[in-house]
């Protein structure tokens, strides 16, 4: 029996790879900057390597006007079920097509066909295509997804709760949060110039963030959501690295830890 090397997570988020001010629009721009990063990644660093996207743009929308994240209340969601799923596999493609344009061997999966929850927990996750795939010289692709919940009806399973759930499942030993921001502040960075990059958050810090109240729809909880699950994985001795992967080479810095203006999230 071979072990599976440890595997490196990138998730990339929404607002990095989406405009999120407007409805369905990618960042083509960040998709090609990122797109090289990750066969380098491969090719040279020899990382093991699963990506993960984000909805942005793409998934809030539409969850949000059918109120998919709470929970089947009515007929009228079902069909919003359906959107909502064909807004993430629309920009799924999209990822899969930038990525391959870079020759990079990635394998889409859908959370939705191997996911199960109880009240946003899983129940079922089926881990182990995902596993022989990655063992192979693949890249799994996922992203956030609606997916059945067995108590709630439907649940939005966030890229970055799927990172935590991946961990506890393989061996990781990395998460890269990547957006469009530096890492976590103070305070909302694109709002408060006194906003300050908080560089490292050990989980036993008692740390203060300001969030504003202007956000954008994110059907996930946003940065304070982020952070639990960032946390969450630093407890499991898993360090991870938020940072912003919208420059050419942030991805490559954030993994090869040559990057200064970033948050590390430490056990
Ligand atoms: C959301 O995934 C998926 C849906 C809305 C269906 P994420 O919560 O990981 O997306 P971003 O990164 O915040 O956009």
């Amino acid at each position: 029996v071979i072990e599976l090397r440890a595997t490196l997570i990138v998730k990339l988020g929404g607002s990095a790879i989406t405009r999120k001010d407007r409805v369905f629009s990618p960042r083509d721009n960040v998709l090609e900057i990122v797109a090289p990063q990750l066969r380098e990644l491969v090719e040279v660093d020899k990382e093991s390597v699963i990506v993960i996207h984000g909805g942005g743009s793409f998934g809030h929308p539409v969850a949000s006007a059918y109120s998919i994240d709470k929970g089947y209340t009515n007929k009228g969601q079902l069909l919003g079920f359906s959107k909502v799923k064909r807004a993430m596999l629309v920009l799924h493609l999209k990822i899969l097509e930038a990525l391959l344009e870079y020759g990079v061997p990635v394998a889409p999966f859908s959370p939705s066909n191997f996911v199960l929850t109880r009240k946003g927990v899983p129940v079922n996750f089926v881990v182990k295509p995902v596993k022989e795939t990655l063992e192979l010289g693949l890249i799994p692709l996922l992203h956030g997804d609606v997916v059945i919940d067995v108590e709630w009806g439907f649940y939005i399973i966030s890229g970055d709760q799927l990172a935590f759930e991946l961990a506890n499942r393989l061996p990781v030993k990395k998460v890269i949060f990547g957006t469009d921001v530096k890492g976590i502040y103070t305070e909302d960075p694109k709002v408060s110039e006194r906003a300050k990059l908080i560089r490292v958050i050990r989980v036993t810090d008692k740390i203060c963030v300001k969030t504003s109240g202007e956000e954008v729809v994110d059907v996930t909880g946003g940065i304070l959501r982020k952070l639990s699950y960032a946390i969450a994985l630093a407890k499991m001795g898993i360090p991870v690295v938020i940072g912003d992967i919208t420059e050419s080479e942030g991805l490559l810095r954030l993994v090869r830890g040559n990057e200064k203006e970033c948050t590390l999230i430490l056990p």
